[in-house]
């Protein structure tokens, strides 16, 4: 398997993003294929930038035995559009968000995470202003779409 490049995105990158950067990252290391690949997220918003994932996230991931917490934040930039092969978001307002980053350069498809897993046009709700539910929600739901990303890219990769 040749070496693919993913990127997860969401507006804040403490959220949302930093949980399918870890969960993925689970589900790779899984099937041994650490190595034949390259994870990372971003968010198409700045505020904060150099910090940890949100407590909420990182408790999240705990909970199902996954650390999370020595990720920083960082902003999604044009050349990430170089730099990587598949650019996933959460959401519509994410692609739109990165749409306007990206100032139509490179090759990276950009694609809504739940399309490219083939459940359809779902989105990854934003968990930020509400309780502890919607963070058990986005675990899930950024389970399962990880596993289908990785059966495809696998598959793509082998066919
Ligand atoms: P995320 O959630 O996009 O899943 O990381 C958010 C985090 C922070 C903010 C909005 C959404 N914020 O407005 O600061």
């Amino acid at each position: 398997m040749r070496n693919t490049s993913v990127l997860f995105i969401c507006l804040g990158n403490i959220c949302r993003s930093p949980l399918a950067e870890g969960v993925f990252r689970n589900e790779v290391e899984k099937l041994g294929l650490s190595e034949h690949f390259t994870i990372d997220s971003a968010g198409t918003g700045g505020w904060h930038i150099g910090n940890p994932p949100d407590p909420r996230s990182i408790d999240i991931a705990r909970q199902y035995s996954i650390d999370i917490s020595k990720q920083s934040c960082r902003r999604l930039e044009a050349e990430d559009f170089h730099d990587f092969d598949y650019i996933f978001a959460m959401d519509h307002s994410n692609l739109a968000n990165a749409k306007s980053i990206n100032n139509n350069g490179g090759s990276a498809q950009l694609s809504l995470f739940t399309h490219y897993a083939g459940q359809g046009e779902i989105e990854i709700p934003d968990p930020y202003y509400g309780g502890t539910d919607g963070f058990n929600t986005a675990y899930l739901m950024i389970k399962q779409a990880s596993i289908d990303v990785l059966q495809r890219l696998q598959n793509q990769a082998n066919g």
